[in-house]
């Protein structure tokens, strides 16, 4: 009984009440939502017209324009632009036009002219200098920076390390090659398999090539598994194909032999053609995922 008398109670407000004012409160709300809301946004636009500030760090009136800000102790005053072109993600290689001037290429060739000697290659377990000749047949010379007086090595040796972000104390000294006519090196990892060559405390990372000189005709660096490609075992070693870069005076090349997990990505194997016509001179930095003390 008492159920129905508060059921009947309740039917006859709605009736006789109820149902207009609910009416009213609906036009209401939805007015001040509507209006609210333009509001909310309107303000909302206002706070957003200025640009966020994307870190603590502001920049000085003067240099607005460029977004230069004042940098931490051990950062730059001024905004470095190395322009580079990604030439594959599989492994990833990177491409830097005009990365050394004739002059400093010219001038790095001249000191390493003095001291070369037949390249030589880290071996396998079975393998010998004699089982192994022919698959390296270039010269070189290992400089580091500090041997070369004109300071020329020493100022690309800082842009690498702008250009990859990983410190100079990550590098090995440079090796300088030359690569005459039929000179080549067969495909390779730079990075040691520690299946094939033993447990490693330190891996090279990556390899930057700074190409010192034209060559006329050969002497391209090759990546024959680019993408996947060639992968299926039928790739002979010794082979020129997949993505080939020809060398050209002053350009660099930058490719990762390790995946971010440390593991080494299979498509970085890589070699120098041999050399058809001309002369092939390139400087390599081998980088390391450990400080390196040569
Ligand atoms: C390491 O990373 C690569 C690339 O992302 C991946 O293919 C591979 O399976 C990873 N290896 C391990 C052991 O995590």
């Amino acid at each position: 009984m008492k159920a129905k008398t508060v059921k009947g109670n309740w039917s006859w407000r709605t009736k006789k009440f109820a149902l207009p004012s609910v009416f009213l409160i609906c036009i209401f709300f939805f007015l001040a939502g509507f209006f609210g809301s333009s509001l909310f946004s309107h303000s909302k636009g206002d706070l957003y017209g200025v640009r966020p500030r994307p870190r603590l760090l502001e920049s000085t009136t003067a240099e607005a324009d460029n977004y230069l800000l004042p940098a931490g102790e051990t950062g730059d005053d001024s905004i470095t632009s190395i322009p580079f072109q990604v030439l594959s993600w599989k492994p990833r290689a990177l491409y830097f036009p005009k990365f050394a001037s004739a002059e400093q290429c010219e001038s790095i060739i001249d000191i390493a002219k003095a001291g070369l000697k037949p390249s030589t290659l880290a071996l396998r377990k079975g393998e010998t200098e004699v089982n192994t000749k022919g698959i390296r047949t270039s010269s070189g010379v290992f400089l580091s920076a500090s041997d070369d007086k004109s300071g020329t090595l020493d100022v690309i040796e800082e842009k690498i390390a702008r250009a990859t972000k990983i410190p100079r104390i990550n590098g090995e000294a440079f090796n300088i090659l030359r690569y005459e006519i039929g000179q080549k090196y067969n495909s390779h990892y730079d990075a040691f398999n520690p299946s094939e060559y033993g447990p490693q405390k330190s891996q090279r990372l990556a390899s930057f090539l700074l190409y010192l000189t034209d060559v006329e005709e050969g002497g391209e660096t090759m990546f024959p598994f680019e993408d996947g490609q060639n992968m299926d075992g039928s790739y002979n070693y010794e082979e020129c194909v997949g993505l080939r870069v020809r060398p050209r005076q002053g350009d660099g090349l930058l490719f990762y032999s390790l995946f971010h997990n440390g593991t080494i990505d299979p498509t970085s194997l890589h070699g120098s053609c041999p050399v058809i016509k001309g002369e092939k001179w390139v400087a390599t930095k081998w980088i390391r995922d450990q400080e390196q003390y040569d």
